[in-house]
């Protein structure tokens, strides 16, 4: 990696070789264990995983985030058939699933193909009709790391599932469809930040995602003077885990309190940190804490999306800390490996902020640094990072890149692989 972090174009060029590596093996793996297609037959979509540089837990609060898509995602080929078989093929895991369109159900055995079968499902219950079809994907997003390779999986089968089957949808419809497929399939009680990223993510930008009128706004995100370096704690986290149904549950408790006195409240969005203070009392401890937590986050996100536009990071640093210190006193879905990640972060010179990032309980961990400093923090990280957790930590330097996209295989050659 010290070859490579200080280098953001040396990353785009590693980033475009992994891909057309990524999409010849897939297209390889395709036909030796789905059969041979004519290359005209085949159509190839991807969809990124997420980092939220802050904005968290305020999505399902129908409040504002500020995510980026990584460079990291899910690439998946596939062609129609003439019947009504469907057959995917997750390549990483050499495992394979077929089934009728009209028996596809919740698969127990082969819990990665849920992530499409949610898909398959909710298009039919919204009326579409699909086609039979064989699939096959690999992806190199973290699995269970908070960065949404659940949701990255998600996209790319509506954007796949849309080509094959010949089917307009705008992509706001997209995004609520991968979140129906995980809140109603996969019975993950998600937001939408995660979907939204992955569809609408845009190369050297933030969206600053507003999460009930989802309206959003494109911030660029620089690629010289500042960088992000996501560090993956390596400890797996369960979001399906009944911590962030919780979590949600309680902030659903703390709005309808707070609208007996405050009739305009539909959700913890409509509080304002001073309606919030005057009103606090008539919470108990625990839901008071999870509703402060996220009437200061929303605050801080707005604070943090402007901070961002002005170039002004080191203030946009304070509001990640002040962010991360919320997120585990007062929200407290951090823990021993995060807070550490987070404690080194902050102790190198030239980091402006970090905090943990997604879900929480484990995962990862995001810090802002000034260029020129991310090979000391990798350092740091390398050294002090394993006396807390007894391991390495990951170190994923990134940008911001862009959205989910589908075409014909064709294309992606003619781009990636210059044929
Ligand atoms: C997970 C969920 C998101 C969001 C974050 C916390 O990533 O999928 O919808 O709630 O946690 O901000």
């Amino acid at each position: 990696m010290d070859q490579v972090v200080n280098d953001i174009n040396a990353i785009n060029e590693v980033e475009k070789q992994l891909l057309k590596d990524r999409l010849s093996r897939l297209v390889a793996g395709f036909q030796a264990r789905l059969g041979p297609r004519s290359p005209g037959e085949l159509f190839a979509a991807r969809a990124p995983g997420r980092v939220n540089l802050i904005g968290e837990h305020t999505d399902y609060n129908d409040g504002w985030v500020l995510p980026i898509a990584i460079t990291r995602d899910v690439l998946m080929v596939g062609a129609a058939r003439d019947d009504e078989r469907v057959r995917l093929y997750a390549m990483d895991l050499a495992d394979e699933v077929a089934f009728d369109l009209a028996e596809n159900a919740f698969d127990d055995r082969h819990t990665w193909s849920n992530y499409i079968r949610g898909v398959i499902d909710v298009l039919q219950r919204r009326g579409f009709t699909l086609r039979g079809m064989d699939i096959a994907f690999t992806g190199n997003v973290p699995r269970g790391g908070g960065l949404s390779s659940s949701a990255a999986l998600e996209v790319a089968a509506v954007m796949l599932l849309k080509a094959l089957c010949g089917l307009e949808i705008p992509p706001l419809e997209d995004i609520k469809m991968a979140q129906q497929a995980e809140n109603e399939f996969v019975g993950v009680r998600c937001g939408i930040m995660d979907q939204f990223i992955s569809r609408l993510g845009r190369r050297h930008h933030a969206l600053l995602i507003d999460c009930r009128t989802l309206e959003y706004r494109q911030i660029p995100w620089p690629a010289d003077d500042v960088q992000l370096l996501v560090v993956d704690t390596k400890v797996e986290r369960g979001l399906a885990g009944s911590a962030y149904n919780q979590r949600r549950l309680e902030c659903e408790t703390g709005a309808r309190i707070l609208a007996e006195k405050l009739p305009h409240v539909k959700a913890l969005r409509d509080v304002t940190e001073e309606q919030f203070a005057a009103q606090a009392a008539l919470l108990d401890e625990v839901v008071r804490r999870r509703c402060a937590h996220v009437v200061g986050e929303n605050s801080r996100t707005l604070a943090a999306a402007k901070a961002l536009a002005a170039g002004d990071y080191a203030k946009l640093g304070r509001l990640m800390i002040a962010s991360h210190e919320s997120l585990r006193d007062l929200y407290e879905v951090s823990c021993r490996e995060l807070d550490a990640v987070v404690e080194i972060a902050l102790a190198t010179e030239g980091v402006y902020g970090a905090r943990m990032t997604g879900g929480g309980f484990g995962g990862c961990a995001i810090a802002l640094v000034a260029a020129g400093a991310l090979s000391r923090l990798a350092a740091n990280l390398r050294r002090e990072y394993p006396k807390v957790a007894g391991h390495l930590p990951g170190l994923l330097p990134t940008i911001a890149g862009d959205g989910a996209a589908v075409r014909p295989l064709a294309a992606w050659q003619e781009e990636v692989m210059g044929q």
